[in-house]
């Protein structure tokens, strides 16, 4: 059986990504162009210069996934696109390069959902069959999901206010951890796991879990923000830590606030399953796919990983440089609908929705 070679290309928000991915499984070249360390100044991702700085990448990103694969454009079968959902303005860019790489070279284009892709690509790493249940876990997303096939997803879950990343990257910045020089060029999550692990009073700070008692799998994280600046506060008139000064406690506030999030993601996966099996929706080897930024965290993931497996669920996720915003996953889905017989046509930049649901 011939497998299909695709070119992916990801702009959804302030990763500029590419890869060449074939049906074997092989990622033959890939490109990231990461805008982190440039948001930190904004204080977040700043959606005009994300765009600007996609427009100045997509060429040389795109061309360096070819490079690195050794092919030819002309050798590829199709070029996998993230339509949804993002910053509007972000995707644009994507769309449009990816509509001009095809008019120009004959391709047909894939549209891409960014969170379907986040979960998918997991069955690129592992072996997993459908159904399985995704949590995916990003700095813009909370999402728990059962995954029936490659173009069919039952949303389980979601969060009623913000994601768990947001929460961390707010948090880190909050706490001044960039001041400190082996964190100062981490993302918010990863800068926080570090600290984290050399706290030695991890239950220093109390927080309470939220939603302990919903009977359904959604998610709030503004209450572990509050929490949180409560804390600080407390800690930073304490200490008189004003400027850039930081409180001698800070890796147990990190150590606090990373098992909350790590806990309340667990009782809603929890929830899944019960609801899954209640209802009889996985089958006999049931798998958990963790993905997205925050699942690159190895705290939070043990913590799922051990309330999985009590649940007799296989936790799995993608190696870490794939459960953050890359180009191999959108061309993986690329793959997963062209193997499932999914029909293409020309997409139009009206195709773009920033805010799709699953
Ligand atoms: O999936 P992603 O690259 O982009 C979004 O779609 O949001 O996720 C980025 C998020 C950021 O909030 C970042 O702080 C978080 O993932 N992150 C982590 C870790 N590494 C990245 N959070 C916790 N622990 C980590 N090690
Ligand atoms: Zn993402």
């Amino acid at each position: 059986e011939p497998s299909s070679t695709i070119l992916g290309i990801e702009t959804s928000c302030d990763d500029t990504g590419c890869a060449v991915v074939t049906g074997k499984k092989d990622v033959l070249g890939e490109s990231l162009f990461s805008q982190n360390v440039l948001h930190l100044r904004y204080g977040g991702v700043n959606p005009l210069v994300a765009r600007d700085l996609h427009r100045e990448n997509i060429e040389q990103a795109v061309s360096e996934a070819l490079e690195k694969a050794s092919i030819n454009i002309n050798s590829i079968d199709a070029i996998a696109v993230t339509i949804k959902p993002g910053l509007l303005i972000s995707l644009q860019i994507g769309v449009k390069y990816a509509r001009y790489l095809a008019k120009t070279y004959q391709k047909p284009i894939i549209p891409i959902h960014h969170m379907e892709a986040h979960a998918l690509v997991a069955r690129m790493f592992h072996a997993i069959e459908f159904p399985f249940l995704a949590v995916l876990i990003s700095g813009g997303h909370c999402i728990l999901t059962l995954v029936k096939n490659v173009d069919n997803f039952l949303l389980l879950g979601y969060t009623l206010d913000n994601a768990p990343g947001e929460v961390l990257d707010k948090a880190a910045r909050r706490m001044k951890l960039r001041n400190i020089p082996a964190y100062s060029k981490l993302a918010g999550g990863k800068a926080i796991e570090a600290a984290a692990k050399i706290s030695k009073n991890p239950e220093l700070f109390p927080f309470p879990i939220p939603l302990v008692k919903n009977r359904d799998c959604n998610f709030s994280f503004s209450g572990i923000q509050d929490t949180f600046i409560r804390h600080l506060l407390k800690k930073e008139s304490e200490h008189n830590a004003v400027g850039d000064r930081i409180i001698p406690e800070v890796n147990d506030l990190c150590a606090g606030l990373q098992i909350v999030i790590a806990e309340h993601i667990a009782h809603r996966i929890e929830r899944a399953v019960l609801f899954c099996t209640k209802n009889n929706l996985l089958k006999e080897s049931k798998t958990i796919v963790v993905a997205g930024g925050v699942a690159c965290n190895n705290f939070i993931f043990e913590t799922l990983t051990n309330v999985g497996n009590l649940l007799d669920c296989n936790v799995l996720r993608p190696p870490s440089k794939v459960c953050t915003d890359n180009g191999i996953m959108i061309a993986w889905n690329g793959i997963e609908k062209l193997k499932k017989g999914c029909q293409f046509h020309d997409i139009s930049l009206d195709s773009i929705d920033p805010k799709a649901p699953l």
